[in-house]
């Protein structure tokens, strides 16, 4: 999707078509009135007839408008304007994108500043349409053989503004642009199958961005240099593996470098068959997804890369498959992880942590001025909080509302649940330093419980997406969260 600016008044419109919104109980908006005006009344005589109420989502589209040279008239209904919030603001640009998706309308003039939404300011209302989309055009055909149908709809959408908004509005546009992309590199990795997308496929991907961007420093660590630097926990999931195990280090330098970096660690798991402790069959294909932490690193960093912030971060990711092997860990194996801590390994399906701890420690050494995990950990984040926020647990109070906030701005929400001492009992284990499950209970606290022992030495806030970061069902597929939530803790870091 294009995106550019426009001033011109609404009457003067050309091209294919100008989008108008009419409130609850047939309201023009202001640029409407103009509009209706110019065409004599045109657009209150098809109002008055009952064909539109302006009802939140409703849609009618007029051609040849008389006295207008604008080629369609679109009218979106927005509903009651006491009870309009953001969730409708989304709906409104959905129900603009699939009415235009069957017509012949190729670009559109839109009027963001018509559209009060209480405590949001024209460059948020012109983001978020722009994100939303840009988002609704992905397409992930790369693995069919036919030849992909070019998508008909919307190419090109004007933001129609005031001169004086012009600086704020391109800002608002390259932020939604940047994220856009980082989420279709982060739904491309998810959605590939883990036979494509392995831990060595994710390394090179991170090459890509390496060479795209000279700020962009790569490192790779194999299972040699593991083994080293005694990750222990880590190479216990990747034993059962024929695809050798990667750690992807990027460090993004976009500030001096005494300025330390915000880092991001990003759960790689190509494939999550649960290894000897093997997940049941039904839907077991959607492990494939078990990777979108790791997309989501490499999603942000794209856009921060695109945006070229003046800031350092470094995003780790940690890569490997869970396999069952001969040669794979067994439950009741101890190993020592690179912190030097043991731990019994109860269920080898719970490896996310595994490989998560060494990564934290490691990041230690880029002396972080906060830590960000990001994870499918636990299918017990989906029954505590569903699919709609992602779970933040962490050990810094401050930490945890500037990320709460940033999902609110973004519309990628995330709720907190406690990471209180009482919880990390449930790790004890009578032969190591602990086990590597809690039990049945709170499965997403004890998790975190599980990492926060890795991730002493700094702020740290942890992201279970288990919910979040693909959908099941018809719409099977990557969703790009949390690319959009870290992108905008990211900005607000670089204001401070
Ligand atoms: N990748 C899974 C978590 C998961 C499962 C995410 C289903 C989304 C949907 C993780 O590695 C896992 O298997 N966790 C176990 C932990 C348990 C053994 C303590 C789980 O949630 O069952
Ligand atoms: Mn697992
Ligand atoms: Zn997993």
């Amino acid at each position: 999707m294009e995106f550019s600016l426009k001033h011109n008044s609404p009457e003067s419109a050309r091209g294919a078509c100008q989008i108008i919104s009419v409130g609850q109980g047939r309201k023009l908006s202001t640029s409407g009135s103009q509009v209706d005006k110019a065409s004599k009344g045109f657009l209150t005589a098809v109002l008055k007839r009952g064909d539109m109420e302006g009802k939140l989502g409703q849609t009618l589209l007029l051609s040849s408008v008389p006295g207008l040279a604008v080629q369609r008239v679109l009218l979106v209904g927005c509903g009651k304007e006491n009870e309009f919030n953001e969730r409708g603001f989304t709906r409104v640009i959905g129900a603009i994108t699939s009415t235009l998706a069957t017509s012949g309308a190729r670009d559109a003039e839109f009027y963001a500043g018509d559209i009060k939404l209480k405590g949001r300011d024209l460059a948020w209302k012109i983001r978020h349409a722009a994100l939303t989309l840009a988002n609704s055009e992905y397409q992930f055909g790369q693995m069919k053989s036919g030849k992909q149908e070019r998508r008909k709809g919307l190419r090109k959408l004007g933001f129609n503004i005031a001169k004086a908004d012009a600086a704020k509005a391109r800002t608002a546009i390259d932020e939604a642009t940047a994220i856009s992309a980082g989420m279709s590199l982060a739904r491309d990795l998810g959605n590939l199958p883990a036979n494509v997308c392995t831990p060595s496929y994710l390394a090179k991907q991170a090459r890509q961005l390496a060479r795209d961007d000279k700020k962009i420093r790569l490192t790779v660590l194999d299972e040699a240099d593991m083994k080293r630097l005694k990750m222990g926990s880590l190479l216990s999931v990747s034993a059962g593996s024929r695809q050798p195990a990667k750690l992807i280090a990027l460090e993004y330098r976009g500030a001096a470098a005494r300025e330390q970096p915000i880092a991001l660690v990003g759960k790689g798991v190509t494939f999550d068959t649960g290894g000897i402790s093997l997940k049941p069959g039904a839907a077991m294909d959607e492990m494939k997804f078990d990777m979108c932490g790791a997309a989501s690193v490499l999603g942000t960093l794209k856009a921060i890369s695109q945006l070229q912030l003046p800031i350092n971060v470094v995003g780790i990711v940690p890569a490997t498959e869970n396999m069952p092997d001969g040669l794979a860990t067994k439950p009741g194996d101890i190993v020592t992880s690179m912190s030097g801590q043991t731990i019994e390994i109860l269920n080898t399906d719970a490896e996310g942590r595994l490989i998560l701890c060494d990564a934290l420690t490691y990041v230690g050494k880029f002396k972080p001025r906060s830590v960000i995990d990001i994870a499918t950990l636990t299918g017990a984040c989906i029954i505590a909080l569903g699919k709609v926020p992602s779970a933040v647990l962490g050990n810094n109070r401050g930490l945890i509302n500037d990320l709460v906030k940033c999902g609110e701005r973004i519309e990628d929400k995330i709720w907190e649940l406690p990471l209180w001492e009482e919880y990390q009992e449930q790790l004890n284990s009578n032969f190591a330093d602990m086990a590597n499950i809690g039990g049945r209970e709170a499965g997403t606290i004890t998790a975190a419980c599980f990492l926060s022992r890795f991730a002493k030495d700094y702020k740290w806030a942890h992201l279970d997406i288990a919910g979040t970061a693909w959908k099941s069902g018809e719409a099977k597929g990557a969703t790009g969260r949390p690319v959009p939530l870290l992108t905008q803790y990211i900005l607000s870091q670089v204001k401070k």
